[in-house]
């Protein structure tokens, strides 16, 4: 018999919930015992370890966030840290974890790798910045919350001819703001990726102004140079000679409560079993991902300390489309 557990860590994303579900499922479908982790890395040190059965995972699918809860854990960061993560492990007699997370957290799957212990990561993060995957759980939704939020702004902002900032999330990956300012068809989008200054957003809106649009959409990634605060102040400043000001919108941690889409729930459901498919198999120190509509395995060492590029093609469109 085959003792395995699953946690999810780092900031929540709608799907994680599909993506336990799965792991739990298809694991007990091979024999297996799954336990959850509760808190991420702090209750593997912690050795906050359940037993997971068949119905523990029923009714979750459609709800966002983690029922195994999340944490951020600077102790994980520290060999310390690790090797009493490590004891817990051997303690409770698991023999393979699923980690379920992003960036930061699949840092910490490829050190207990490292360490010799069999991992294996799901790739989830609303910031879609992961290398090994064409895209992560919990982005569609966010892209669709962010999304709804630039219709409404749209709304308000053509009833009185105005202009709006609207900062989504993403960390220092700029796909989500790219990603909703197409399909929100805003003016303009910043991202980190490519260095815009205010002068260049002021420009755009201008001509937009001219050619007669009564609003205009300015999508801003948070990890942009100028995000929304600092273009806000520039446009404050430039009230009389741009002949307008900018109200700000930072969308922030809303974008990860949703309600999983379909999306979501269908990738992280693939996600999770391909997680058990790979114990299985004794493919350890990969990440789970998703390759041109594949399941995909990436190990570990090419994906962390990476963070996906943007397609500039799409950036071109952005602009093009305003
Ligand atoms: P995400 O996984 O969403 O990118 P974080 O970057 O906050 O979120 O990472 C989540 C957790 O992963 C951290 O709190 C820490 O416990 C672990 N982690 C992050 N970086 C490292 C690292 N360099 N070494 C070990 N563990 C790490
Ligand atoms: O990684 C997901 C994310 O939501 C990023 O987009 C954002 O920068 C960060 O987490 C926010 O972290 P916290 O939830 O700790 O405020």
């Amino acid at each position: 018999m085959k003792r395995i557990a699953v946690l999810t860590s780092g900031g929540d994303a709608p799907g994680m919930n599909a993506a336990i579900r799965a792991v739990v499922r298809t694991g007990i479908s091979k024999g297996w015992e799954v336990y959850g982790v509760h808190e991420g890395y702090k209750g593997l040190i912690e050795g906050k370890f359940i037993q997971m059965g068949i119905r523990d995972v029923g009714g979750i699918i459609q709800r966002g966030g983690t029922v195994l809860g999340s944490a951020r854990c600077e102790e994980f960061k520290t060999e310390a840290g690790r090797l009493e993560a490590l004891r817990s492990l051997n303690e409770n007699k698991i023999e393979a974890l699923v980690v379920i997370g992003g960036n930061g957290s699949q840092t910490g799957t490829l050190k207990l790798h490292e360490m010799g212990f069999p991992v294996v990561g799901v790739a989830s993060t609303i910031d879609n910045d992961l290398v090994g995957t064409d895209i992560t759980i919990g982005v569609d939704t966010a892209l669709n919350i962010a999304l709804e939020a630039i219709d409404r702004l749209k709304v308000t902002g053509s009833s009185h001819q105005r202009g709006f900032l609207l900062e989504v999330m993403g960390r220092n990956c700029g796909y989500l703001a790219l990603m909703a300012a197409i399909a929100g068809g805003a003016e303009t989008v910043v991202i980190p990726e490519v260095e815009t200054v205010p002068e260049e957003v002021a420009g755009i809106l201008m001509r937009a102004y001219e050619r007669g649009k009564s609003h205009a959409i300015v999508v801003v990634a948070e990890g942009a140079k100028y995000n929304a605060e600092k273009l806000a102040e520039y446009f404050k400043e430039h009230e009389e000679s741009t002949g307008f000001a900018l109200r700000s919108t930072v969308l922030g941690h809303v974008q990860r409560g949703g309600t999983p889409s379909a999306a979501d729930r269908i990738l992280a459901s693939r996600l999770g079993a391909g997680a058990t498919d790979a114990i299985e198999a004794g493919n350890f120190g990969v990440l789970v991902g998703w390759v041109n509509s594949h399941l995909h395995t990436t190990p570990l060492k090419d994906v962390v300390g990476k963070t996906k590029s943007i397609d500039m093609e799409l950036f071109e469109l952005a602009r093009k489309l305003d």
